[in-house]
């Protein structure tokens, strides 16, 4: 299938600590987003899911040049995304959106069950695509498992993904 957005190697990295409130210290790094790979293909929605802190907002944004990766590749249609100013950046944004997950919608401790559907990277999708094909399940900055929706939520390869389900009964019956 041709592929809409590529990313590679994405990267972004905060200093910790230090600032204009503390100027003495140099503030450690700190990697949000840590080698991203994964590509998207035209018509799919590509879900990420993760806890609260692992990076999720971090690679949307970067995916909207909202923020400045410090390193990978960002490719939709083909072109280099990254590499757009101006104008055409412009009108590339306007070919791109992120939904977020409402927050109001999960209101208990089983918020995590909205993740599911959470922050999907709709990106040249119908906002309606609330269903993803294929989801990525993040941690600290890193993919540990990208696959099929119904692979993903109903037979997890990776530790941490089932760990992740299991907080979410109601997913046996999506
Ligand atoms: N501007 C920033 N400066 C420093 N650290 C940041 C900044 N933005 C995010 N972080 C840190 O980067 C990590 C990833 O944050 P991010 O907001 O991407 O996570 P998230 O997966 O979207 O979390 P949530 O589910 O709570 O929205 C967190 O540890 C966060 O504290
Ligand atoms: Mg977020």
């Amino acid at each position: 299938m041709e592929a809409l957005l590529t990313v590679g190697e994405l990267r972004k990295t905060y200093r910790r600590g230090g600032g204009v409130f503390s100027p003495e210290s140099d503030g450690a790094r700190f990697t949000a987003v840590d080698g991203i790979n994964f590509s998207v293909a035209r018509g799919e929605t590509f879900a990420v899911v993760g806890e609260s802190g692992c990076g999720k907002t971090t690679l949307a944004r970067m995916l909207l040049r909202l923020i400045e990766p410090d390193g990978g590749e960002l490719r939709f249609e083909g072109r280099d995304l990254l590499a757009l100013r101006g104008e055409k950046l412009r009108a590339a944004r306007c070919q791109m959106q992120m939904i977020f997950q409402d927050p109001f919608a999960s209101p208990n401790s089983r918020m995590r069950v909205g993740e599911i559907v959470a922050e999907p990277l709709a990106i040249h999708l119908p906002v309606v695509a609330q269903v993803a094909t294929r989801i990525a399940v993040m941690r600290a900055g890193r993919f540990l498992e990208v696959g099929d929706a119904e692979q993903v939520l109903h037979q997890p390869k990776n530790d941490y993904t089932r760990e992740l389900l299991s907080a979410v009964p109601e997913i046996s019956r999506v």
